[in-house]
């Protein structure tokens, strides 16, 4: 079975993969510490940084465009609020707040 595996402050949380669902959706579910106030690409409280499985996630969202450098954007850092996953397959996050 594919997994979900989260970085936080608290330590390292794996779970089964649920695709579909935004990854704070997720951690609110598990009651796991992954700030956030917008949900809505605006905060950047949710900022991440992808350790593995890009490939199994949505494309980038225009918001993450937005509030994330394109340098950012090229070392694997995205938004909580916006990243799905889409394709199955084993994705390791962590939430890197700034
Ligand atoms: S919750 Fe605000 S940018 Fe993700």
């Amino acid at each position: 079975m594919k997994e979900l595996t989260l970085h936080t402050r608290s330590g390292t949380h794996q779970m089964p993969l649920v695709m579909g669902k935004t990854i704070v959706a997720i951690a609110k579910e598990h009651k796991l510490s992954w700030g956030y106030a917008c949900e809505r690409g605006i905060c950047a409280q949710c900022r991440t940084h992808v350790e593995a499985g890009a490939e199994h996630l949505n494309e980038i969202t225009d918001a993450e465009k937005l509030r994330l450098r394109k340098a950012e954007r090229a070392e694997g850092y995205r938004l909580g609020c916006q990243i799905k996953v889409i394709h199955e397959g084993n994705v390791t996050l962590a939430h890197r707040p700034y």
